[in-house]
């Protein structure tokens, strides 16, 4: 079955100069540890790269330190909870797919750390999945545990709505809409998918000036050497 046309949304980071809306990104970042990150792991990611993000080195501490990482085997040979450290990658919900299928009544909730490249339809389908949410259409069957959702192939999905209207409070006092927090942690994944975006485009952009100025030169000498042929 075919999804929907999604709905263009636009976000600060396309077209061709496009950069990642740092504000954005970090209250997206909150959305992600307090709403996504108890399903879904962000295994590519470390704190510290959160630093790339406007961070300071002590918020990055500071954000660390709020989750229990696993850690060990100590001298005695036991494992043990410590909390994160910047050098830490992102911690994950579940120890295993198995426990994290158990816990999903079987679904697998995928590591987010490349989905927006993953997905077709990248982070236009992402911010559309989570808004996109409704009472099924009349005569169509939701079956036990799934939830309706318009723009997942398919249309039945076995994520509950992961976002409700207030749920997080932004430091910046932004509202906590529904389409802002999907705006936001969409933002955040999207830069988490691809951190060098930004100077991949602005190395691009150089290269176009270059070759620029080398065509006008490279013209220019070419004038000047056949001058005199007639
Ligand atoms: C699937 C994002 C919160 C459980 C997904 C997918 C995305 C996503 C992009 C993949 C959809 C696809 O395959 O096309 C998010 C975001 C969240 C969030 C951004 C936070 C705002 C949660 C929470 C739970 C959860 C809190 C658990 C209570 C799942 C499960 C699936 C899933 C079980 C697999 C669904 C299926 O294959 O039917 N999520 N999620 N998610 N998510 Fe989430």
């Amino acid at each position: 079955e075919e999804a929907i046309a999604l709905p263009n949304t636009r976000f600060s980071f396309e077209g061709l100069f496009g950069t990642f809306d740092r504000a954005s990104a970090q209250r997206g970042l909150q959305v992600y540890m307090e709403v996504c990150a108890n399903c879904h792991s962000l295994r590519q990611l470390y704190y510290r790269n959160l630093t790339a993000l406007g961070l300071s080195d002590a918020e990055v501490r500071a954000i660390a330190a709020t989750v229990q990482v696993q850690d060990g085997p100590n001298d005695e040979g036991q494992m043990f909870e410590r909390p994160g450290r910047p050098s830490d990658r992102f911690r994950s919900p579940f120890p295993n797919e198995k426990a994290a299928r158990a816990a999903n009544n079987g679904a697998l909730p995928p590591d987010l750390s490349v989905i927006v490249k993953a997905r077709e339809g990248g982070a236009d389908y992402i911010y559309a999945l989570l808004t996109g949410y409704s009472d099924p259409p009349p005569g169509v069957e939701v079956m036990q545990g799934m939830h309706y959702n318009r723009y997942f192939p398919g249309h039945q999905i076995a994520m509950a709505p992961p976002l409700n209207a207030g749920q997080v409070s932004f430091h910046d006092g932004t509202q906590a809409t529904v389409e802002q927090m999907a705006r936001d942690v969409t933002t955040f994944l999207a830069w988490a998918a691809e951190p060098e975006l930004e100077e991949r485009r602005a190395l691009g952009v150089k290269i176009v000036l270059f070759l620029t100025v080398l065509g006008g030169l490279v013209y220019a000498v070419k004038r000047k050497i056949w001058a005199d042929v007639h």
